[in-house]
């Protein structure tokens, strides 16, 4: 009995970590270098073709075609930045409030909004988001539904490419899963050397 109640304690404590950035967890997992990680994250973001991040966000993260798409030189500007309660919350802790961003974004990325959408509150109640402190006008208290991260068919084909030649360069095989969550880490780590450092951005440098 008394094993059972000390089993459900620690339940309790260990149960909100785990809620927390699941995808940087198995990533981390996979011994794969830093510098390893960026690359992929260059070659995957860089990824020509219709309903990719190149083509939606552009060059460097700006000057993209889609319409409303985050420019991603500028953090602050962003949808999560605010929603987590952007300057004041950030300065309070910065290394708690990047987690929860980073665990938001490879959500995002990894999904996409539609799947985001639906999913991410339910199985992240332990993440504080206000809608309210969002100033980008459309769809206010959710994603813009074309952030399709990887999921649209240019991304999957880049993916398995990228796979392919990982598999080439340190014999492992990644799993279509692993994959994704390579992927969504990644293309994260890339975006964020965007940062320009000005008024709008300095949240990662
Ligand atoms: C089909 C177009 C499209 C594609 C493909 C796309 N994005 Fe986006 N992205 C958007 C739009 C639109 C937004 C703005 C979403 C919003 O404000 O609701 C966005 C927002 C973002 C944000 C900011 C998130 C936030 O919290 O506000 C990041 C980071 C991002 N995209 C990275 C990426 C990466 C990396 C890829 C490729 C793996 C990618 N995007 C692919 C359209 C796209």
């Amino acid at each position: 009995m008394r094993v059972l109640v000390g089993l459900i304690c620690l339940g309790l404590f260990v149960l909100p970590a785990l809620a927390a950035d699941k995808i940087a967890e198995r990533v981390a997992k996979m011994d794969i270098s830093e510098e390893q990680l960026f690359a992929i994250g260059e070659t995957l973001f860089n990824t020509e073709g219709a309903n990719t991040c190149l083509k939606c966000h552009g060059a460097g993260g700006h000057g993209g075609d889609q319409v409303g798409a985050a420019d991603l030189r500028h953090p602050r500007t962003w949808r999560s930045y605010q929603a987590l309660g952007g300057d004041e919350v950030f300065n309070a802790d910065k290394d708690a409030f990047l987690a929860n961003m980073a665990t938001i974004i490879h959500v995002l990325i990894r999904a996409g909004a539609p799947t985001w959408n639906l999913r991410f509150a339910k199985s992240h109640k332990d993440i504080e988001m206000d809608w309210s402190k969002v100033t980008i006008p459309d769809k206010v208290d959710k994603y813009n539904s074309m952030m399709k991260g990887i999921t649209s068919g240019p991304m999957k084909k880049a993916l398995k490419a990228m796979a392919k030649q990982f598999q080439a360069d340190s014999g492992i095989k990644l799993k279509s899963k692993e994959q994704k969550d390579v992927a969504a880490v990644a293309t994260y780590l890339y975006v964020r050397s965007f940062d320009d450092g000005s008024d709008k951005a300095g949240v990662f440098k």
